[in-house]
């Protein structure tokens, strides 16, 4: 038995192996929790999906017991997009009593689309927690709609041109000519680009997919449709050309909160934390959510933010990644309690071990 977390330690699971589901997210489900992550294998290959979604189920959030694959990537040369192979992250899964359906969406990039370069999303569904889920499609969000905070320039169909034709790189934050394109524009046919992602559900039980789109230059904030399986076509860009990953969101004393870090591949940064009063913004950045010695606040416990676990209102966990890029299944996990200072300002402290009775 576990009785404490230890960040950036082995996390053993009930049988012995430590645990297998990185880029995650936990739902809670009649008084147990599901955990859901990247099932990673070793080396580098392990940065793609050659296994699935791993799924473990807890009482405690400390010791968890293996619930196997909830979702199976496809044979290696299939045709699926899930097919072996593909990138898949930061899978989160979200409940909709009304259907009494389990819903998972996550980052999606098929075999042969380049690297990064298709920013899909993908969602399954399963009618039980554990799965199996079964893939339903790959899109681009929200193809068709201008986010509720379009300025008319995006509209221009002149810039929209300039910005199909621009033949240089953008995914590049060090990019001059960057700024000054209209990439929104450019994919409002075709869908907005989404790559890391995390999903909300607020108190009024809409659901959002916030998502770094737009080369990641740029983060969305998407609302979904009541049945979970897509989006509503209502959303809000926010943090323009401010270059946000790993987005995580949390709700304190009926402020939102979203900690997110820096675009540097699989190498930790420093983490940027923001308040709004609504989901969609205006957002105010509010500087480092890192109390902590300058190494800390500069890599966020050597961490990327992947989910954050709401228990109430005053007790948050930070869940983070710890990521091995040359033996992906070492990978990490960096559990923190989240902290509110005296303004219900949240912010992160190092632990070596803890648990949730000294939040
Ligand atoms: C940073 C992202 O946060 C990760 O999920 C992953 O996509 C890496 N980039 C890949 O370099």
């Amino acid at each position: 038995m576990l009785h404490c977390f230890t960040p950036g330690g082995i996390w053993p699971d009930n049988n012995g192996v430590h645990i297998n589901a990185h880029g995650g997210g936990i739902i809670k489900h009649e008084n147990r929790y599901w955990w859901f992550g990247e099932h990673k294998i070793a080396g580098e290959a392990g940065n793609r999906a050659h296994v699935g979604i791993h799924a473990y189920s807890s009482s405690d959030l400390m010791n968890w017991t293996d619930e196997g694959i909830a979702l199976k990537v496809e044979p290696e040369g299939s045709a699926s997009l899930i097919a072996k192979g593909a990138i898949i992250e930061r899978p989160k899964v979200l409940y909709d009593s009304a259907n009494r359906r389990f819903v998972m969406y996550f980052h999606l990039e098929p075999v042969n689309a380049g690297g990064y370069g298709a920013a899909l999303t993908g969602i399954a569904a399963a009618g039980a927690v554990a799965g199996p889920y079964t893939f339903i499609r790959g899109i681009r969000p929200n193809a068709g709609h201008w986010p509720e905070n379009v300025r008319p320039e995006q509209q221009d169909q002149k810039s929209i041109g300039q910005a199909m034709q621009y033949p240089g790189n953008i995914s590049n934050g060090n990019n001059p000519v960057t700024p000054s394109l209209n990439i929104l524009g450019r994919d409002f046919v075709k869908g907005q680009q989404a790559r890391d992602m995390t999903l909300f559900q607020d108190d009024d039980g809409k659901a959002y997919h916030i998502y770094s789109s737009e080369h990641n230059s740029t983060l969305h904030i998407a609302e979904l449709t009541a049945d979970l399986l897509g989006h509503s076509g209502r959303y809000w860009r926010a943090f323009e050309h401010r270059w946000m990953e790993a987005p995580v969101i949390f709700k304190h004393r009926s402020r939102y909160f979203l900690i997110a870090s820096d675009c540097t591949g699989w190498a930790p940064n420093a983490a940027r934390l923001a308040v709004a009063g609504h989901i969609g913004g205006p957002w105010q950045e509010l500087g480092n959510p890192v109390h902590g010695n300058t190494e800390q606040m500069n890599n966020t416990f050597e961490s990327q933010g992947t989910f954050a676990l709401q228990l109430d209102d005053d007790r948050v966990i930070f869940m983070a990644d710890r990521w091995r890029p040359e033996n992906a299944i070492d990978g990490r996990y960096v559990w923190l309690p989240v902290k509110f200072d005296d303004n219900a300002i949240p912010y992160l402290e190092w632990s070596n071990t803890w648990n949730t009775g000294n939040m």
